[in-house]
């Protein structure tokens, strides 16, 4: 009869069976968090990263090198995974794309952020982060990847940061020696802000597989605005073949839409494979208003638009409420309503029963309204 070695409990390690007698004498805490005094990566109860290099890509956009502490599991190429920082005594987290391939045999992994206007933690990582910084880190999430069975013909349809997805793919490919016939369209504003403009241009050179098509949506030798967005006929025209392809896609949302709509037409959707980073918006009505959000619990008001999450209406006031994905996902930011309405921004849906959960990420007041935080 054969058997699964894998399936047989292992014997817990040298340092498992050490920490097992010293959390004895740790209590009530554990002695990961005297070994995360002397090195944050070696702690076991939490996961932090080290800044080990900072690298401008563009002028707003900066990629930073991360040695993830001893927690760490590898992440698949395409993934994200949850970055925080602490920025005037709060603690925001957000999702970050890791840009590294999986085979970098330093451990390090790489999140590439673009500063975005009004984006308080992606200012912070593209201006404040020093290398020696400790950031605390999530294990990577996500089901954006390239299957194990090599695609037939990947397509990447990308713009501005959401290149970083398609980034790590590619190197992954690269790495393992396995790049298929690849077509790549990459939309960015100018030629300067082509996040790793040198290497997709090195990667198009050196790897005949690999077919770079570069609009540059305002450059005004580029053609006409039109010309310079996607549309059925930039698509044919750069990547004819499009309908035998598995396409991978990231970007702005007015991107991901129109891809939608065109491989929903094509009766392809299920080729279409696509990576968001913020929740769809529903249509919201002309005359929705905003009003005072109350949170019970701490007592602290703030007036808000219609359009406003609660989540960001609460860090603005100063509040430092628990958060996740920011997109819906997680539910980590979940609380009650007290009274008064919000709107789920995805659905476009009012909330109004007392007692019901408020996602408050993508949840906007609709009038005045009381949440339980
Ligand atoms: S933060 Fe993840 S659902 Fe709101």
């Amino acid at each position: 009869m054969q058997t699964d070695a894998s399936a047989q409990p292992r014997a817990p390690s040298l340092w498992s069976r050490v920490t097992a007698v010293t959390d004895y004498f740790a209590w009530p805490l554990r002695t990961s968090h005297y070994v995360e005094l002397v090195n944050p990566l070696w702690a076991s109860h939490s996961l932090q990263a080290r800044v080990e290099k900072v690298w401008d890509e563009t002028k707003d956009a900066r990629t930073l090198t991360l040695r993830p502490g001893v927690n760490w599991r590898g992440h698949r190429a395409g993934q994200h995974a949850r970055l925080g920082v602490p920025i005037g005594g709060m603690h925001y987290t957000r999702t970050y794309t890791i840009s590294s391939a999986p085979e970098r045999d330093d451990r390090c992994i790489t999140i590439t952020v673009k500063a975005i206007a009004g984006g308080r933690m992606s200012h912070h990582l593209v201006r404040q982060i020093k290398v020696g910084d400790y950031l605390p880190l999530g294990l990577p999430q996500g089901d954006f990847y390239l299957p194990d069975a090599q695609p037939v013909k990947p397509l990447f349809i990308t713009a501005g940061s959401g290149i970083t997805p398609a980034m790590s793919m590619l190197r992954a490919l690269i790495a393992q020696q396995r790049l298929p016939d690849t077509a790549h369209i990459h939309y960015a504003p100018h030629e300067f802000d082509v996040i790793f403009g040198n290497e997709l241009r090195a990667m198009a050179a050196q790897h005949p597989r690999y077919k770079l098509s570069l609009q540059l949506t305002q450059a005004i030798s580029a053609g006409s605005a039109a010309e310079r967005h996607f549309s059925a006929a930039q698509l044919d025209a750069l990547c004819p073949d499009w309908r035998e392809r598995e396409v991978y896609a990231c970007g702005p949302q007015s991107l991901l839409d129109a891809l939608e709509q065109h491989w929903q037409g094509a009766g392809l959707s299920r080729r279409l494979h696509i990576e968001r980073f913020r929740a769809t918006q529903a249509p919201i009505p002309p005359d929705a208003v905003g009003g005072l959000v109350r949170f019970g619990k701490s007592g602290v008001q703030a007036s808000a638009d219609h359009l406003t999450p609660l989540l960001r209406v609460a860090e603005d006031a100063g509040m430092n409420p628990p958060h996740g994905c920011r997109m819906g996902i997680c539910h980590t930011c979940n609380t009650r309503l007290l009274g008064g309405c919000v709107r789920d921004l995805r659905t476009g849906k009012l909330l109004n029963d007392v007692g019901a959960i408020v996602q408050t990420c993508v949840c906007a007041a609709a009038g005045d309204c009381e949440l339980d935080l």
